[in-house]
C-alpha cells in the first residue's frame, strides 16, 4: 500500500491536527422566546428543555451566555391573544414587549449582538407572517409594516433586524427604511431560503402562532427545490441583506452548500425546533446518546457551509465542553 488512510485516524492527538471543522462559541445564534411576568422560566412542552422566559430571567440568561462565549441572541416574543389583531398593532408598538427585551439584553450585556425577529406572525390572530385579506396573505402592505417595525427595533438598540418573513421585496424596503431613519449601522439577516416545513411546529407551539387557517406554502418555499433558493439569496443580497440564512438546517444540508458556494456573503442556518424535539425525543427514550447526536448534527450543519448557526442547543453544547 502507498497509503494508509487510517493513519490520520489513530489518535485522538492526530484527529485533532487534521479536523476539517471547528465549532466555536462566536458561531452561534442563540434564538430566545420572551414572554410578559416576573421569574417566568416557562419550559416548552414540545421543547424539553428549552424555556420562555420574562425579562428578569433573561437578563440573568443573557449574563450566563456571554460568560459562555455566545456574542448573539435572536429575539422572539410571545404575545398575549388580547393584543393580537389583524393590523399586528402590538407589533409597532414602541413599549412593547420586543423593545423591553431589546433594552434588557444591552442592559445586561452591552457588547451582546442583538437580532430580532422581523415578521407579523407572533402578533397576528392567524398566526401568518403577512397582514390577512381574505384568505390571501397580503404582500406589499406587509413590507410597509415590516420596514416600520424594522426602524423600530433599530432606534431600540437591534443590530440586527432578521425578516423571517419570506414577503418578496421586504430586504429592500428594510434597508431603504433604515438609510431614511439614518439608522446606518443596523444589518439586516435574512431568512432567505426559509423552507415551508413540518419541522416548525414546536416554535409554533412556544409562541402559539400557529396558523388559523391554511398553511405558509404561498410565502415559504417549496422543499422540492433547490435552485430556487439561490434566486432568493441572490435577490436577498441584491436588496441589501448582510448575511442570508438557510432554514431548517438538517435536512437542508445541500442547499446551504449550494448557497455557501453562491454568494459572498456570510451564510446562517438555523437548526430549527423540530429538530431540536427529534433529537430530544430520542435521547429521552434512550435511542440516542443526546451529546453526541447534538455534536454531530451542529458539525454537519458547519461542515455543509453554514459560517453561524442558530441553534436551540448552543448553550447545552457549550457546557458540556
Ligand atoms: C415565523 C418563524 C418561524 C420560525 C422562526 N420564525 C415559524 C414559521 O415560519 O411558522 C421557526 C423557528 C423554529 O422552528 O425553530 N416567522
Amino acid at each position: 500500500m502507498q497509503r494508509r488512510n487510517r493513519t490520520l485516524r489513530q489518535s485522538s492527538a492526530i484527529r485533532e491536527l487534521v479536523a476539517e471543522t471547528i465549532l466555536q462559541p462566536h458561531d452561534f445564534i442563540v434564538p430566545l422566546f420572551v414572554t410578559d411576568g416576573t421569574d417566568v422560566r416557562e419550559e416548552i412542552s414540545s421543547m424539553p428543555g428549552y424555556y420562555r422566559l420574562s425579562l428578569d430571567t433573561l437578563h440573568a440568561e443573557i449574563k450566563a451566555l456571554w460568560h459562555l462565549g455566545i456574542r448573539a441572541v435572536l429575539l422572539f416574543v410571545k404575545v398575549p391573544d388580547h393584543l393580537k389583531d389583524d393590523r399586528c398593532s402590538e407589533a409597532l408598538n414602541k413599549d412593547g414587549l420586543m423593545i423591553r427585551a431589546i433594552k434588557t439584553v444591552k442592559d445586561s450585556s452591552p457588547e451582546m449582538c442583538v437580532m430580532t425577529d422581523v415578521a407579523l406572525d407572533p402578533f397576528s390572530p392567524h398566526g401568518h407572517d403577512g397582514l390577512v385579506r381574505g384568505q390571501e396573505i397580503i404582500n406589499d402592505e406587509t413590507v410597509a409594516v415590516l420596514s416600520e417595525m424594522s426602524v423600530l427595533h433599530a432606534t431600540y438598540g437591534a443590530d440586527i433586524v432578521a425578516p423571517s418573513d419570506m414577503m418578496d421585496g421586504r430586504v429592500g424596503a428594510i434597508r431603504t427604511a433604515l438609510e431614511q431613519s439614518h439608522l446606518t449601522k443596523t444589518g439586516i439577516l435574512s431568512y432567505s431560503a426559509k423552507y415551508a416545513s413540518c419541522f416548525y411546529g414546536p416554535f409554533r407551539d412556544a409562541l402559539d402562532s400557529a396558523p388559523g387557517f391554511g398553511d405558509k406554502k404561498s410565502y415559504q418555499m417549496d422543499p422540492r427545490n433547490r435552485r430556487e433558493a439561490l434566486k432568493e439569496v441572490n435577490d436577498d443580497i441584491a436588496e441589501g441583506a448582510d448575511i442570508v440564512m438557510v432554514k431548517p438546517a438538517g435536512a437542508y444540508l445541500d442547499i446551504i452548500r449550494d448557497v455557501k458556494n453562491e454568494v459572498n456573503v456570510p451564510v446562517a442556518a438555523y437548526q430549527v425546533s423540530g429538530e431540536y424535539a427529534m433529537i430530544k425525543a430520542a435521547a429521552a427514550n434512550g435511542w440516542l446518546n443526546e451529546e453526541a447526536a447534538v455534536r454531530e448534527s451542529l458539525i454537519a450543519i458547519k461542515r455543509a457551509g453554514a459560517d453561524l448557526i442558530a441553534t436551540y442547543f448552543a448553550k447545552q453544547y457549550l457546557q458540556s465542553l
